[in-house]
């Protein structure tokens, strides 16, 4: 694996020339398209980097984009690897490795979620404070590479305070109603069932989703700085009446993009100034 993550950031670094991005971003479903809003970016396909799976779900196109966001450089993931399509849990947290190894300090990942908190309206931005881990599962089970990070994580402060703290301050400035809440990370990819969520409501879920939980372990097991924000884009299954389907999500996620792209574009700049 060790030399698996070097090999990729070698050959990221490689092409990344004098661009050295100090902030990562992962996008989620329907928010993919912030990737078409970066400058002077190198593009590199997922297929064309070595170690890389390829991307399957519709709806996410599979690049690394590093470039420019109002000045700041970023190295932007368009599209994810889900452990329901059939990834490793290595892969699915490769990219967040790899971002560490390139010199990556502050990590912002994204995702669509359905609403659960009953304050939450679709179309809503949310920063996870913490998460429940309900996917049965971890990337970091088997022999542990001390190189990577220690045994057992503290996961006390998963999601960096000192970043949620820029969330909220950069939002409050731009007028940006932005919520917070605890996600919870199931496997999918079927949605829940209304007996699922309500178990999940009083378990302490404000919103459900089928990434990010891993990833934000990777990151925590490496040392990254990471926060997350979720795109509130339905009701979860028996809040709302209306039928899931992954292309409302998509569309939800698209109309949220405006306040999204405001947010991101000014919080990178207080991200990069923090390393
Ligand atoms: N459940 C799980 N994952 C999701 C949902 C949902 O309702 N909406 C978007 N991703």
């Amino acid at each position: 694996m060790f030399d698996r993550i070097i090999k990729t950031s070698d050959f990221i670094k490689d092409k990344m020339g004098q661009a050295s991005p100090k902030v990562g971003i992962v996008l989620g479903s329907g928010l993919g398209d912030f990737a078409d809003k970066i400058q002077d970016s190198i593009e590199i396909p997922y297929d064309e980097i070595p170690n890389f799976p390829k991307t399957t779900v519709k709806g996410h196109k599979g690049r690394l984009v590093i470039g420019k966001v109002q000045n700041t450089q970023v190295a932007v993931f368009q599209g994810r690897f889900h452990f329901y399509e059939g990834y490793q849990l290595e892969d699915v947290i490769l990219p967040v490795r790899v971002l560490k190894y390139i010199g990556v300090n502050n990590l912002i990942l994204t995702n669509a979620a359905g609403g659960i908190n009953s304050n939450y309206i679709p179309g809503d931005l949310v920063y996870l404070t913490d998460h429940l881990n309900l996917t049965g599962n971890s990337p970091l089970i088997g022999p542990n590479d001390e190189r990577l990070g220690v045994r057992f994580p503290d996961m006390t402060e998963a999601y960096n305070p000192q970043l949620n703290q820029l969330l909220k301050q950069t939002a409050d400035e731009l007028s940006i109603d932005l919520k917070s809440g605890v996600y919870a990370g199931v496997l999918g990819p079927a949605y829940e069932t209304p007996a699922e969520i309500n178990m999940l409501h009083i378990m302490g879920a404000d919103m459900v989703g089928m990434s990010t939980v891993p990833e934000v372990i990777a990151a925590n097991h490496i040392n990254l700085k990471v926060c997350a924000i979720s795109c509130i884009t339905n009701l979860a299954a028996g809040i709302g009446h209306e039928k899931l389907s992954h292309d409302d999500v998509k569309e939800v996620a698209n109309m949220a993009m405006n306040k999204f792209t405001l947010l991101i574009e000014k919080v990178v700049k207080k991200m990069e100034a923090l390393t």
